[in-house]
């Protein structure tokens, strides 16, 4: 692995028993598998539901400490990618002293660092990009191939310009909790501006709870969080992109139960990975006193007042048949009734993928099945491609 003395997330180990244990859970996939052949959802292909019933049953099952001891550390994961490509890893370190105040930041990529020269020529974008794991689990293996495509994809639809992608590694829960991994983004973003990056030409992103932590940022923007430097942008950034965000711990929508057969999420996931990052935290009571850095659907349009100033637009997806799909609706909506969208200030564009569950672009470079790429995964490519 490669060598770096800033730990930002460590590796776990566990005791005979916790291992025995993961031992046991997968030897209690066979019936796992089963039940959802017999007894999943009749209008949902085979594939996806198998998929999902593996994905279910492993999450489900594992605790966050059997997760984190079977999910290398991001940067390792990372450093494996970029080898097995015969590269070197690159990765911008931001020394802290580990207080929310001043977190360590590591910014991993694919592609090359910011150079002054990049400023001067305005050809290089950078994706600024939050990986999701429910905060709990370290960035899977699936990330760095799904960015690279998204690299690919934009050089060609955009010749002459390049897309250097910045994987933000920040810490799982409970290890450092809410808002530690808002300010590790927040410093991460600090950073790229400090050394040249014109907004414009950063793009924000996040999958699932990395989502969460893409509109936190933006609310930060927006309403600078007590004790953590604010951002002044010289101009809004090119654009944040939603892929299946979280954008609550609660589970009751509509959505979330009809879909729930058909996911690979369920209530007491969502609940138990969430009370990780918020329990012993301000979460809730700044969400109960209208500061929405979490539960960014609760927030009506007021708390996104000044948003043309911060991003030019913004894409969401979600998959037909997740159990987020709900309360994605219910966001677009507000957004969709936002003055500043409706005034052509923020564009808004929304994809839902017919048949689709959570997150299907990064299981499009995992458990995929078939070599067409899903609908939100193709929406991605080119929302980002048409963000120059
Ligand atoms: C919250 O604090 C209590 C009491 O110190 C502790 O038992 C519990 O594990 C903490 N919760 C989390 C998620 O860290």
């Amino acid at each position: 692995m490669a060598q770096s003395n800033l730990q930002i997330n460590r590796a776990t180990r566990l005791g005979v028993l916790g291992y025995l244990s993961i031992f046991g859970i997968v030897f209690r996939l066979g019936p796992a598998i089963f039940r959802a052949l017999l007894f999943g959802p009749k209008d949902q292909p085979l594939k996806p539901r198998l998929r999902n019933a593996l994905i279910l049953h492993m999450t489900s099952s594992l605790s966050w400490q059997q997760i984190q001891a079977t999910t290398p550390p991001s940067f390792d994961t990372y450093s494996a990618w970029t080898r097995s490509k015969g590269l070197e890893p690159v990765a911008t370190e931001l020394r802290g002293d580990g207080t929310v105040e001043k977190p360590d930041v590591r910014v991993m990529w694919i592609g090359e660092e910011w150079k002054q020269a990049d400023t001067q020529s305005g050809r290089k974008k950078v994706l600024l990009y939050c990986h999701g794991g429910g905060f709990v689990i370290p960035m899977n293996k699936e990330f760095p191939p799904l960015m690279d495509h998204i690299k690919k994809s934009y050089a060609e639809k955009n010749p002459g310009y390049e897309l250097s992608v910045g994987l933000l590694e920040y810490s799982v829960t409970p290890n450092k909790k809410y808002p530690y991994q808002l300010s590790q983004a927040v410093h991460a973003l600090r950073h790229l501006i400090s050394i040249g990056v014109p907004p414009s030409s950063i793009i924000l992103g996040g999958d699932s709870c990395g989502g969460h932590l893409a509109l936190s940022l933006i609310s930060h923007i927006l309403h600078p969080f007590p004790g953590l430097p604010p951002i002044s942008l010289s101009s809004p950034l090119a654009a944040v992109l939603l892929i299946s965000p979280c954008l609550t711990f609660f589970t009751n929508s509509q959505t979330f139960i009809e879909n729930t057969p058909y996911d690979l999420q369920t209530g007491p996931f969502i609940s138990r990975y969430g009370s990780l990052y918020t329990e012993n935290t301000t979460y809730y009571t700044d969400v109960a006193t209208g500061k929405y850095y979490g539960e960014p659907v609760a927030a009506l349009a007021e708390w996104w007042t000044g948003l043309s100033n911060v991003v030019k637009k913004v894409g969401v997806t979600a998959g037909e048949k997740e159990v987020f799909r709900g309360d994605v609706d219910k966001w677009v909506d507000v957004m969709k009734n936002f003055k500043e969208v409706k005034d052509g200030k923020v564009g808004l564009e929304v994809v839902v993928g017919k048949g689709e569950c959570h997150d299907e672009p990064l299981m499009d470079f995992g458990l995929s099945y078939g070599a067409e790429k899903r609908d939100t995964t193709k929406f991605v490519v080119n929302f980002v491609a048409g963000s120059v």
